[in-house]
């Protein structure tokens, strides 16, 4: 979900409308926002900020403190009832929230015998209840009932609290759930990320677990849930109003695909000289000791930044030899895993908010592993849990299917595989220089790649109404084949999957007729003879083939159906260009099927609950 507060001395709502938009990406089911004007009003829609808006129109929306909510259904189906935000049974308090409540069964009861009223299937129904009952109970402050209530509840939130009675003032808490304040010149910002804040000022602060926020009278103030008063520690922020805008693109998705020759350059910027033959990453160099004697590193993430951490798998144990282990974060947390101080944990996030990429931070850190983040978003949870690490630099995403920082992700995990295995003495120096000099043309090649355009775009008229996929690939392409399946069901809903070529026959082959599309990621490789064979056994069960190949291959184009030339790089580079073509191809067909390509139904670009 999304939240966004404002008060100072503008009209709130306009604010808050934009911000809303901004966070969309974030969830967009359903939409609202409460205004504290001597009333506290709540409106609120299912559907997305324009229907909210559409709602709106016509009413007196006149207030200088609010707040609003773009929300991605957790407890409750997406309707008006359970859109936040929402009041307490008296009406004279409103939360908005993001997160989820694991205890509000017990106190939802709890509460009903008080006499407090549900209409929501909601859990922050009950949190704002709680609220209220424990102010009416102590008679004390909004400030100190909530903060009792944040004793109460277990689980994780972000939230702001308004009240009628309370009417200039607003408090925010966090804990697992992202918030950030914008501090401009007697008026102050909050919401889940800095977008909405950044045309207004670039002065941030970032709200710590277990910290409430007061701001009233022009003042902010932060305390720890025991009461102790924090000082706010202010941040620059440098991001350009530009990068979170479409500049010209049909999507963001689109911008974001084509971004990508400058988003992997940023990636590397400062890291690889080739010049001077050096590599550089600040976060490697803090735990060089570390890698060089790692006994396993193993990846935690979700998603598409799994996908990067599977290349990962393949580069660090190709060039550093360190035995790597890829964990979907959701499972490593609860499984109980055995860690040692000698193992590196790695995780993997745009975002760096990912609730279980972040508990599973925290799980590895508890047994004594050694973590390094590769984060997106600066200053986000997981790169503020993390001792070191590095970012990714591809500028934001809005796209809810990530493109870009997938190779930002890739970049970086080859710069450190690269490092570690140098100082490792697994990489030679002539090995070194090659790969140096092959990243470096990485980004003039995922140009080219780029240019494929309009011929993918004829490939996906023809394949828009199939409805299944299958994705092939082996070695440095499996994961590019995994990408590519998860992207095409993501955004344009055809269920695809994504494979290892050679474990087809054990059990995908039997899908193979004349109606399936079969994506073969073939470029020449160390596997190229054998993923050809692989496509032979697709072409013998009559399944149409699209070949991803490298430019000049003359054997597969006599065998497949359509063929995609990308150009040659290193079988470890290979990723970073295969994959585009992947991307502009789920694209296309999601257009194509009318499908709404930068907000895909259920998704959220940003998981913050478990
Ligand atoms: C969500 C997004 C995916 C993303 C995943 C992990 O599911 O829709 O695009 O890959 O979360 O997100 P993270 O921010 O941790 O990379």
């Amino acid at each position: 979900c999304g939240i966004v507060a404002y008060i100072g001395h503008r009209e709130a709502c306009p604010i808050i409308l934009k911000g809303l938009h901004r966070l969309e990406y974030r969830g967009y089911d359903s939409a609202g926002v409460a205004l504290l004007n001597g009333t506290l009003s709540v409106y609120k829609k299912k559907g997305k900020v324009n229907d909210l808006e559409k709602f709106i129109a016509g009413k007196d929306l006149h207030a200088q403190i609010g707040m609003g909510h773009t929300r991605w259904a957790t407890h409750g189906e997406p309707n008006d009832v359970n859109a936040h935000p929402h009041y307490s049974t008296s009406e004279r308090i409103a939360i908005i929230h993001n997160g989820i409540i694991e205890n509000y069964a017990s106190l939802k009861t709890h509460l009903q015998q008080q006499g407090h009223v549900f209409h929501s299937d909601t859990d922050t129904e009950v949190f704002v209840n709680l609220i209220e009952e424990i102010q009416s109970k102590n008679s004390c402050s909004l400030e100190e009932a909530v903060r009792l209530a944040l004793h109460e509840v277990v689980g994780a939130y972000a939230i702001v609290v308004l009240s009628k009675d309370a009417p200039n003032q607003l408090i925010a808490a966090r804990k697992g759930s992202p918030l950030v304040i914008g501090v401009g010149q007697n008026e102050f910002f909050l919401a889940s990320d800095a977008t909405p804040i950044i045309e207004y000022t670039n002065e941030v602060v970032y709200v710590n677990d277990y910290e409430i926020v007061v701001i009233r009278d022009g003042r902010l103030d932060i305390q720890s849930k025991e009461a102790v008063q924090q000082t706010p520690y202010i941040q620059k922020l440098e991001l350009a109003l530009d990068s979170i805008e479409k500049g010209g693109y049909e999507h963001f998705m689109l911008k974001e695909i084509f971004e990508q020759p400058r988003s992997i350059l940023d990636s590397m910027r400062g890291r690889l000289e080739l010049k001077s033959g050096h590599l550089n990453m600040a976060g490697a160099r803090a735990y060089e000791q570390k890698f060089i004697h790692a006994q396993r590193i193993i990846i935690v993430a979700c998603g598409t930044s799994w996908h990067a951490g599977l290349v990962a798998e393949y580069l660090l144990e190709d060039l550093a030899r360190i035995p790597v282990e890829v964990e979907y974060a959701s499972e490593f947390r609860y499984r109980n895993p055995v860690l040692s101080e000698r193992d590196i944990v790695i995780a993997i996030s745009q975002s760096g908010e990912t609730a279980d990429t972040l508990a599973a931070i925290e799980l590895a850190k508890s047994k004594g592993a050694t973590i390094f983040g590769i984060c997106n978003v600066v200053g986000s949870s997981i790169a503020r849990a993390t001792d070191a690490g590095a970012y990714t630099h591809a500028g934001p995403e809005i796209g809810v299917a990530s493109t870009k920082a997938f190779t930002a992700q890739v970049t970086v995990l080859t710069l450190l595989a690269m490092i570690v295995g140098s100082k490792r003495g697994t990489l030679t120096d002539t090995k070194l220089r090659e790969l140096m000099v092959e990243l470096d043309m990485i980004p003039s090649k995922v140009e080219k790649a780029l240019q494929l355009d309009t011929e993918i775009k004829q490939i996906s008229e023809i394949f828009k109404d199939a409805s299944n996929f299958l994705y092939l690939g082996r070695g440095y392409n499996f994961p590019v084949a995994l990408e590519g399946a998860l992207k095409l069901k993501e955004i344009s809903y055809i269920h695809a999957e994504g494979y290892p070529a050679a474990e087809m026959k054990h059990g995908p082959i039997a899908l193979i007729d004349e109606n399936m599309p079969v994506v073969v990621i073939a470029t020449k490789d160390q596997s190229y003879e054998k993923v050809v064979s692989n496509i032979q056994e697709v072409k013998a069960r009559k399944g149409r083939i699209i070949a991803v190949v490298t430019e000049g291959d003359e054997v597969i184009p006599k065998m497949a159906e359509f063929v995609i030339e990308v150009p040659a790089t290193s079988d470890v580079l290979m990723p970073l260009v295969s994959v585009v073509p992947l991307q502009l191809l789920s694209y296309y067909i999601a257009v194509m099927r009318g499908c709404n390509v930068d907000q895909p139904r259920n998704l959220a670009k940003s998981v913050t609950v478990e």
